[in-house]
């Protein structure tokens, strides 16, 4: 294999540049040639193709966003999209790619390889950490640590008030990023897609909280809550308690944005490195994670039709120490 393509898909994620940094010095040092592709799947359909050396990847580990642009490309579902595809990266005599993105990415990338044989070795990239086959994904540790200060300042303001906050981060089917934000910041109710009944629950801690004077309260909610979000649970919440002051904050897209905490940093790093000597290796239509600290190739077929739950000792904790 002399030349590689990367590219980055979906929804940007802190720790993606880190990422496309780690691929081309990685390939650079095994004398690799390596292309980027500009704006995910429809950038590889128009031909945005450049070559990346050493030293375009400088100065970036540090930066949010994606250097290489980002996109949800309707034409790549199409096989008219696809044979374009294909035909950009032959006109560059490109053999094997790296897709760093989340589920989306590695659907196209699973039936493009059916398609067309093209090689693809993918590295996790979305804030969700809602990808089977890696503990963590790229862009989460800095989503959270960026929704845990906004609800800090909110505590601050919640306290001095006296009211009661639902604060909504993302998380478009996933609950990681709320259950994770809601015990890192002590909220009192957390509610995330994977836990049912969570509303009941919250509705009997907050009356709990009633009889012992508890008199402010943060409540995280999940953008993908089967309630329907922070907007819809206050509103019901708020027709069980009038006497309290109720306020909404939706985080939305601060959390994708910044730059990349330094376990992003490390884990795109490794991520990077360890797909390029996949792609070598011969690997392909699999996913580069770590698990327990090790790295695992998982098919892209498990990674997009297994499901990741949290952990049941979280949700369980999430439960005991929402009690204030
Ligand atoms: O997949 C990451 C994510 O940030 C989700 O949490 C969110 O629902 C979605 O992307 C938002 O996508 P967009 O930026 O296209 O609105």
């Amino acid at each position: 294999m002399k030349r590689i393509a990367v590219f980055t898909s979906g929804g940007d994620a802190p720790g993606m540049n880190a990422g496309v940094r780690a691929v081309v010095r990685s390939a650079s040092a095994q004398g690799l040639h390596v292309y980027g592709i500009y704006r995910g799947y429809q950038g590889m359909i128009e031909g945005e193709i450049k070559r990346l050396e050493r030293e375009d990847v400088k100065n970036i580990i540090h930066r949010g966003g994606t250097i290489l642009k980002t996109a949800r490309s309707m034409e790549f579902m199409t096989p008219e999209g696809r044979k374009k595809a294909y035909d950009s990266l032959m006109a560059h005599d490109i053999e094997g790619v790296i897709s760093i993105g989340g589920n989306g990415t590695f659907t196209g990338a699973n039936i493009f390889y059916d398609e067309y044989k093209v090689p693809f070795v993918g590295m996790p990239g979305t804030i969700d950490n809602d990808l089977y086959g890696t503990d963590f994904t790229i862009g989460f540790d800095t989503a959270i640590n960026t929704a845990i200060d906004a609800i800090d300042k909110i505590r601050d303001t919640a306290d001095s008030h006296n009211r009661l906050f639902f604060i909504e981060v993302m998380g478009r089917h996933s609950g990681y990023i709320g259950l994770y934000t809601g015990i890192g910041s002590g909220a009192s109710g957390i509610l995330i897609p994977e836990k049912s009944n969570d509303t009941e629950s919250l509705i009997k801690t907050l009356k709990k909280g009633v009889q012992r004077k508890k008199l402010f309260s943060l409540v995280v909610v999940a953008e993908g809550d089967e309630t329907g979000g922070a907007i819809e649970i206050a509103k019901r919440v708020k027709d069980e308690f009038p006497q309290f002051e109720t306020k909404v904050t939706i985080i939305g897209h601060l959390q994708r944005g910044g730059s990349p905490t330094c376990n992003d940093r490390i884990l795109a790093s490794r991520l990077g490195h360890a797909a390029v000597e996949g792609l070598v290796a011969g690997k392909k239509n699999v996913m580069a994670g770590i698990v327990n600290n090790k790295l695992k190739f998982t098919t892209f077929k498990e990674c997009i039709t297994k499901a990741k739950v949290p952990h049941k000792d979280l949700l369980d904790l999430s439960e005991i120490l929402a009690l204030g």
